[in-house]
């Protein structure tokens, strides 16, 4: 059997060359070429491949049988319940994240639960030495993390093989972008290397049954060859966000072959590895500083409400075109809510920077976050803050409209109730008030009291 050949063929018209070039030679596109695996031994390949010709006969989808989707708990209870109900045995799942945001660890720690629970385990590092993973592990809680055997190890062809020979339950592959196939000319972390790690763990995962926690990096620009080209071969995408200075972190799923994608947990970084963040709404409400700029926003983090406070300062530019710069939100939501701003509701922002913060590091995205974008910016420009009683901060949500209007999101009534229970009777959102102009004079009504009593 030949040794398998790399190629290089274009991803626009299929033509195939040996050598990489900058150009396809067969229809001219530029950046096209991608490397790829030829003459891989039989059954490498996609299962189809083995059943070449023969017609299939299809059945009834209740007469399939059920896959036994007993699942293995990480014994973290974010996790799990963003998974699902935890890892399904032979299902890959990506975890994806900016360095030094925490995959390597949450998924130490997830192993360490594994471990401590009996199964069989294996963290494949091929960033760190195990002195280094161990010094991690030293850090995190209970010790058990010692007992995770790992190996260090970047050479693609040597990780397969020992997940052959040690056929664990759960592997973690720390990470995609820099385990290499030596059969490609590629350097690790280009698309086609990233897609063959890929790809051969699957299929090795899937015939052993081993449920791999796939770690990758994704840049704040998504340049490098992200875990993107990984989302239709995994079964499961989970982001990890949060920023390495912050303290807070956020897990979501944005896709999830067992489970809805609906789920987000919450956790904070300790000293002593990640903590999930049980209650963090009360959390965030008791810290938010009530001072002009700062909202409380009843945000739903997948299916469950948080309240996060929104900050933004204003201040006068020197820069043409001035500055508007956010953390935690879309950057083209602040563009649309201060034109809606300037526009419907009189508060024009032309001449000034614009910073929009949500605090603790949480990422915010869903519509809802609109209101609170305006009410904070409003307020900070106004120089008046915002509250709903005394000592109690204003909380709202609600989409902005292109016409001014408040447009109602989804989960209303989940936003109220969270907002109730920690004693915020006051919230701003679409069912109350019809149009952004509305809510502003709603959340200012301090100014005109101020006024009234200078
Ligand atoms: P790490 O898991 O290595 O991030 P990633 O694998 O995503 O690149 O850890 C990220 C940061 O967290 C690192 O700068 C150190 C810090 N950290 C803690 O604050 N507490 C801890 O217990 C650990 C293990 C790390
Ligand atoms: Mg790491």
């Amino acid at each position: 059997m030949p040794a398998p050949r790399s190629v290089h063929v274009c991803s626009a018209c299929g033509h195939e060359t040996p050598r990489w070039a900058g150009q396809c030679p067969g229809c001219g596109e530029w950046n096209t070429l991608v490397e790829e695996l030829r003459g891989r031994p039989a059954g490498a390949g996609r299962a189809a491949g083995q059943r070449t010709g023969g017609a299939v006969t299809p059945i009834a989808l209740g007469e399939v049988a059920a896959e036994d989707h007993r699942r293995l708990s990480t014994g973290i209870g974010e996790l799990d319940n963003v998974l699902g109900g935890g890892l399904v045995p032979g299902s890959l799942v990506l975890i994806g994240g900016s360095p030094g945001v925490g995959k390597s660890t949450l998924t130490t720690m997830a192993l360490s639960n594994l471990t401590a629970a009996g199964r069989r385990t294996l963290y494949v590092s091929a960033e760190e030495s195990p002195a280094q993973i161990r010094l991690r592990a030293q850090r995190l809680p209970g010790g058990g993390a010692l007992a995770i055997p790992v190996i260090a190890e970047t050479d693609l062809q040597s990780v397969l093989a020992t997940l052959e020979q040690e056929r664990p339950e759960v592997c973690v592959i720390d990470s995609v972008q820099t385990l290499n196939c030596a059969q490609l000319s590629s350097a690790a972390g280009s698309v086609a290397q990233v897609r063959e790690v890929a790809g051969e763990v699957m299929r090795v995962a899937k015939a052993n049954r081993i449920a791999v926690l796939l770690v990758g990096h994704v840049t704040k620009d998504g340049a490098l060859a992200g875990p993107r080209v990984l989302e239709h071969l995994v079964d499961c995408v989970l982001q990890f966000e949060g920023e390495r200075e912050r303290t807070y972190r956020t897990v979501r799923a944005i896709k999830n072959r067992f489970g809805s994608t609906n789920q987000a947990g919450v956790f904070e970084m300790r000293d002593d590895g990640l903590v999930e963040v049980l209650d963090a709404s009360a959390l965030f409400v008791a810290q938010a500083t009530r001072a002009p700029g700062s909202v409380v926003l009843c945000a739903m983090e997948g299916t469950r409400p948080l309240l996060v406070e929104v900050q933004a300062l204003v201040s006068p530019s020197e820069l043409e075109p001035p500055r508007r710069v956010v953390t935690g939100i879309d950057r083209n939501r602040l563009a649309l809510v201060l034109a809606v701003l300037g526009r419907h509701a009189g508060v024009g922002l032309g001449a000034a920077d614009v910073f929009v913060n949500v605090v603790g590091g949480v990422r915010v995205d869903e519509p809802g976050v609109d209101l609170a974008v305006a009410l904070a910016v409003a307020s900070a420009a106004r120089g008046v803050a915002l509250e709903s009683g005394p000592e109690l901060p204003l909380a709202c949500f609600g989409e902005v409209g292109l016409t001014g209007e408040l447009r109602s999101v989804a989960h209303a009534e989940r936003r109220l109730q969270e907002a109730a229970k920690f004693g915020l009777r006051e919230v701003l959102e679409p069912g109350r008030c019809g149009t952004l102009r509305d809510a502003v004079r709603l959340a200012l009504r301090g100014e005109r009291r101020a006024l009234a009593s200078a």
